[in-house]
């Protein structure tokens, strides 16, 4: 008999709500929330509150989408944590609602968990999937990891960010040249046309697999600070040359792990995901570190880069085949690791 999973993610500023029939892809709604814009960074209250708006639309248009009916589902996965308490529990008392009316379980998903299991949702039964084990470079607004997946169910975590996450770093950094929240794709887009090489910032020096971002913060903002002083103009006319630079030194940290993480494994087969992975330079440098060792690589659709339901509803799907369902007394965690 057929598995059809209803998948809902609400653990940030996205809506999304997807539906999963035996491993593949049926249909994937998302509603970003563009209320944040203007404050800089998402405001938890607003968050909410467009939750609530967005949940009853998104998840009908998700159940229209796949073509078929609510009494069609096996059961309903929802994110748990981690994220903001007040958006996830909008996700969370709404899969609760519609579990107990459809008589269906439910089944809670780790955030984290959902974006490593993204590259396993597939549009057909062709798509290519990564083997066991292999190897995760996670990397979002609030996380910046390295997973080593051994089942669907089974990751460790081989080192992650001691301070900030490398979004934050994205983020922060764009946050002080002016530019809109979130900084990351505008960076991004800025890099394409400067000199990774006109900018020096500051590199961490920490042992093992551990991310630290908060010192090339710091150096950036003092980068600013100081030519600032001698020009008023300096990051406008210097915008582009700084967003290379800046991307150009969070991915040479990013690699210097990874490919510690290779040699340290032994592991030949190499993912990314989470919103970072959605940046032009992130998904070359890893494309090209993979190619020139015969590591097999893979880069996520951009629409599987940022929170989607569709991950929730994959990693949803593996657990209802392990048989991991969640009570009804299971309340959302607004921190938690892999
Ligand atoms: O995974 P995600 O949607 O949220 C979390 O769960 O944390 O990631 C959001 C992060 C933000 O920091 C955003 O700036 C960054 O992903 N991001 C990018 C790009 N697209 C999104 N960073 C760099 N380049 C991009 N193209």
């Amino acid at each position: 008999m057929s598995v059809t999973i209803l998948g809902i993610e609400s653990s940030c500023d996205d809506t999304s709500a997807a539906v999963i029939r035996d491993g593949l892809l049926l249909s994937n709604v998302i509603a970003s929330q563009s209320v944040h814009e203007e404050y800089g960074g998402v405001v938890p209250e607003l968050a909410s509150r467009a939750h609530q708006q967005n949940i009853v639309p998104v998840v009908d248009a998700a159940i229209r989408r796949a073509g078929i009916s609510k009494t069609d589902l096996s059961a309903i996965a929802f994110t748990r944590g981690p994220g903001l308490l007040g958006s996830l529990l909008v996700g969370t008392s709404f899969a609760k609602g519609l579990s107990l009316g459809l008589r269906i379980p439910i089944i809670d998903v780790n955030h984290l968990h959902g974006h490593v299991l993204s590259h396993f949702v597939r549009r057909s039964a062709d798509d290519r999937v990564p083997e066991f084990p292999f190897i995760c470079l996670l990397v979002s607004g609030g996380n910046s990891q390295i997973v080593l997946v051994k089942n669907y169910n089974d990751m460790e975590i081989l080192g992650q960010t001691i301070d900030d996450a490398a979004g934050e770093a994205f983020d922060k950094c764009a946050k002080v040249m002016g530019l809109p929240y979130p900084g990351g794709p505008h960076i991004d887009r800025l890099a394409a046309i400067g000199n990774p090489d006109a900018f020096k910032f500051a590199k961490p020096r920490i042992p093992e697999l551990d991310y630290s971002f908060s010192g090339l913060k710091t150096s950036f903002l003092y980068t600013l600070r100081d030519n600032l002083r001698k020009d008023p103009d300096f990051i406008t006319k210097n915008q582009a040359d700084l967003a290379a630079s800046l991307q150009r030194t969070i991915i040479d940290i990013l690699m210097e792990k990874l490919d510690l993480a290779v040699k340290k494994t032994g592991v030949r087969t190499i993912a990314i995901g989470g919103g970072v992975s959605a940046n032009s330079g992130v998904r070359d440098a890893v494309a090209k570190y993979c190619e020139s060792r015969g590591i097999e690589a893979f880069i996520p659709e951009r629409a599987f880069t940022t929170d989607n339901a569709a991950m929730v509803a994959i990693a949803g799907y593996f657990k209802y085949l392990d048989k991991k369902f969640c009570s009804y007394s299971e309340a959302p965690y607004a921190r938690v690791s892999l």
